[in-house]
């Protein structure tokens, strides 16, 4: 055989092994859709329930963690439980943020009911952020009226890229701040105060990629191949953390978790991050009077009364928390930017051009529902 036809064959042989392979590998992020809606293997669940079960989970959490749970006492009348496995201890110590998103779960549940006919009665369980038993509930059959469109949310999510530099409009502001602007305090791109959190958040992730046990964290919430994100239903995939193209396939096929604590992959998060805030509209921080449980509770629903409205008015959020995480750059916020009631949380704020749908995963109904 001459060596140049010998060549082809090679050749041709490697890009038809490498089709193959590629064809084989894991090419597109298990995502959202899916995911079926209703659980339906259930049978205690009247279908009410599931579907309000089911809007109550796209709430959102810290790493997609999802840390409720649903106590079945009998039908419409449940206890909503805070999942211990579920904790994020390297970052949020003393389940700060647990609350909040258990608050948030609560929020999308009574917006949830309210479209389907029910009114909630809540009764506070919960001490401390420890409790198992957070709040107790009962749905009470109404006359519907003002239902709340469900669509707004399902069609809710967070987005890190694209964000345009435009101020947010005043009568958009206005609308998203409605009757809060106690809790709700918007820092304009152009203001010190905002430039100062883009600043502190890159130190903070700085500071928060290099502490190994809250970088060991966020690798086991990562579900880098699609096996595992239909496995688990939970965390971060490549979707919703928005590694699109060769980069999403490279980490969906290459990746695990010991490349999370390698430099290389710090120093990418890192750079991600300076990317991220050097293009928004400002933040938008949600404070507390105090730290309750209830108050929390509150604080968290309120964050997502807030997040249910901005997809109408083409503004996404952008949870940064690590400011928050981190002692050092804790300590300084609240003097920096005067504001001195307790922050909760910190939000990128912007005006995209497209809409992207939704793509985080959710457990089924059967994986949070306990009798
Ligand atoms: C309390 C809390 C803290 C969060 N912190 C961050 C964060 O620091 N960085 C980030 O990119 N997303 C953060 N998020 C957003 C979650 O990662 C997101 O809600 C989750 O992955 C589900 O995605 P979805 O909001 O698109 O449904 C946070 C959300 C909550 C409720």
């Amino acid at each position: 055989m001459k060596r140049k036809e010998f060549i082809g064959i090679v050749g041709g042989t490697t890009i038809a092994a490498g089709t193959t392979s590629y064809l084989l590998s894991d090419k597109s992020n298990f995502s959202r859709a899916d995911i079926k809606s209703a659980d339906d293997n259930n049978e205690t669940l009247k279908p009410d329930e599931k579907e309000i079960l089911f809007l109550a989970s796209l709430a959102p959490s810290g790493h997609n963690t999802q840390p409720w749970f649903v106590q079945y006492l009998e039908p419409l009348h449940w206890i909503i439980g805070n999942d211990k496995s579920k904790w994020l201890p390297a970052v949020d110590p003393v389940q700060r943020e647990t609350i909040l998103s258990i608050g948030t779960f609560i929020q999308n549940l009574e917006y949830a009911a309210d479209s389907f006919g029910y009114v909630c009665h809540w009764n506070l369980l919960a001490a401390t952020n420890q409790d198992e038993r957070v709040m107790e509930v009962k749905l009470i059959k109404k006359e519907s009226k003002n239902a709340f469109d469900i669509a707004k949310i399902k069609d809710r999510r967070t987005v890190r890229s694209n964000f345009l530099s435009d101020v947010l409009k005043k009568k958009d502001l206005e609308y998203l701040v409605n009757s809060e602007s106690e809790f709700i305090h918007y820092l304009p791109t152009t203001s010190k105060e905002s430039q100062f959190i883009n600043e502190q958040t890159i130190v903070a992730n700085r500071l928060q990629s290099y502490r190994a046990p809250a970088q060991q964290e966020l690798a086991n919430w990562i579900r880098f191949s699609s096996e595992d994100a239909e496995k688990y239903h939970d965390g971060l995939t490549t979707a919703s953390m928005e590694i699109a193209g060769i980069s999403g396939w490279v980490v969906r096929n290459f990746y695990g978790k010991d490349n999370v604590m390698k430099n290389d992959f710090r120093e990418r998060g890192i750079d991600k991050v300076e990317k991220e805030v050097s293009a928004s509209a400002g933040w938008i921080l949600i404070t507390s009077k105090d730290e309750t449980v209830a108050t929390l509770l509150e604080t968290g629903r309120r964050m997502q009364r807030l997040f249910l409205k901005v997809r109408e008015k083409n503004i996404a959020i952008h949870p940064m928390t690590q400011i928050l995480e981190e002692s050092s750059t804790r300590q300084t916020v609240n003097q920096s930017i005067g504001i001195s009631e307790n922050i909760q949380f910190i939000l990128r704020t912007g005006y995209l051009k497209t809409y992207p749908e939704p793509v985080s995963l959710r457990r089924p109904i059967d994986q949070f529902i306990r009798s």
